[in-house]
């Protein structure tokens, strides 16, 4: 049988991020002690009263209004607007499988050209890819954390005729652990609102912030322009509970009735017991707030233990402020890369991954050219139950604490460190 499939799927390649998992996770099971520093899902156990929530509404069995609890969707609007000061409201507010399937649907849902800093997460391209969509990874620089700033983004939107585009903002971003200033954010909107630019705010890492300043989101600067996107599996390490939610301000209303008919004609609802286990999480945040807090701070503490090993066996790394990730670079080693044969972050990756058995993503899968020795780093190899289970019996964390806590991230700089010294 002559078999079609539709070429834009066709051509899609399965995402970077699962694929190294599975192959590091092989190469474990095949006795190999690997350190892997390829995916980034969060370590900690969830929240003990979303978990009793979850227990005592195991058997609501009825499928549930399309676009989430009601309850459920107050309790985020509130929560969002009260901590970030924006101004969504709950009839605007539609619970999905997973912050990544809304992500898509209003990708899908939305006309013109999608832009995206680069670099930025892997599955914001082939997003646009499914739907034919001209995508445009827009310039930055590591002077700026990678942060987008806002005369390239004006660049970008000066040379585009179509009158409405798409930006996606990943704040605090996966891959680089930046966080914008609200300077900056400022500045975007500024441009945004120039010209007609609807912005997808990945805020799926909001409540992982550890640098110095608070975390803002863009939807306080660009009201009237801003959907924000957020979910429980990062802060509150759910990800298999699959639940994420799209926050859209009044101004952009008109998509709330199409965005709901596309969700109810392709998953229908969210699992109707999950909504309810995590409903306690913004209903009555005090009951998380601690646990949530504790892991942040454990982000925190292993991304800049990475941070300082990094730059100590010479790579360049902007200093990690948010979610749980960095992204240096083995730039200062080019010429000896180059000499080795390797010319490109995907080669890099897959000869640090065979030789120095450490498991990380190529920068090129973050839109960045190919031979840039760009890598992202996940920085959550470790016992996170146990972790955070002896968090408070730690009076400082200093470097023989991480050593203790982190074996698996010292042990990858040790590996990539040798490595460096004898093969290159
Ligand atoms: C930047 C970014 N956005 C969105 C997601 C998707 O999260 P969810 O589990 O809500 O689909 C992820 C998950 O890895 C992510 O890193």
């Amino acid at each position: 049988m002559n078999t079609r499939i539709n070429k834009q799927i066709f051509n899609l390649k399965e995402s970077a991020t699962l694929y190294i998992n599975q192959l590091a996770l092989d190469l474990r099971d095949k006795g190999q002690n690997i350190c892997h520093l390829g995916f980034g899902e969060s370590p900690f156990p969830v929240p003990k009263a979303m978990q009793d929530e979850l227990s005592n509404n195991v058997h609501k069995k009825h499928y549930i209004s399309g676009n989430g609890l009601p309850k459920l969707r107050k309790a985020i609007a509130k929560f969002f607007n009260n901590k970030f000061g924006y101004n969504y409201s709950y009839e605007n507010i539609f619970i999905g499988p997973g912050s990544k399937e809304l992500i898509f649907q209003l990708v899908y849902l939305l006309d013109g050209p999608l832009m995206v800093p680069a670099p930025s997460w892997v599955s914001y391209g082939p997003h646009a890819t499914i739907r034919s969509k001209k995508f445009i990874p827009i310039k930055t620089d590591f002077e700026n954390g990678y942060r987008l700033q806002a005369s390239e983004l004006e660049k970008i939107c000066k040379l585009q005729n179509n009158r409405q585009k798409i930006l996606i903002l990943n704040n605090p971003c996966n891959p680089t652990g930046s966080v914008h200033k609200p300077g900056e954010l400022k500045d975007i909107s500024e441009v945004c609102r120039k010209h007609g630019v609807i912005v997808i705010s990945d805020e799926i890492y909001a409540l992982i912030n550890f640098g110095n300043e608070i975390f803002e989101g863009i939807a306080k600067y660009y009201p009237e322009g801003t959907i924000t996107t957020s979910g429980v599996s990062k802060a509150f390490s759910a990800g298999g509970w699959r639940l994420g939610f799209a926050m859209i301000p009044k101004e952009l209303s008109i998509i709330a009735k199409p965005f709901s008919a596309f969700i109810s004609e392709t998953f229908s609802c969210v699992s109707a017991p999950i909504q309810h286990g995590v409903l306690p999480a913004f209903e009555n945040y005090e009951l998380v707030k601690n646990h949530v807090e504790n892991c942040r701070d454990i982000h925190g503490i292993a991304g800049n233990f990475l941070y300082k090993k990094f730059k100590e066996i010479g790579l360049n790394c902007p200093k990690p402020e948010g979610a749980f990730y960095l992204f240096p670079d083995f730039e200062n080693f080019k010429e000896l890369l180059n000499s080795r044969g390797i010319v490109s972050s995907n080669e890099l990756c897959k000869v640090l991954l065979k030789e120095a058995h450490v498991a990380l993503l190529p920068g090129s899968n973050f839109y960045m050219n190919e031979n840039f020795f760009a890598v992202r780093v996940a920085s959550v190899d470790y016992n996170g139950a146990k972790v955070l289970k002896d968090f408070l019996k730690y009076d400082k964390f200093n470097e023989e604490t991480c050593l203790k806590i982190f074996p698996n991230l010292s042990k990858a700089c040790d590996n990539i460190d040798s490595w460096l010294k004898n093969n290159v």
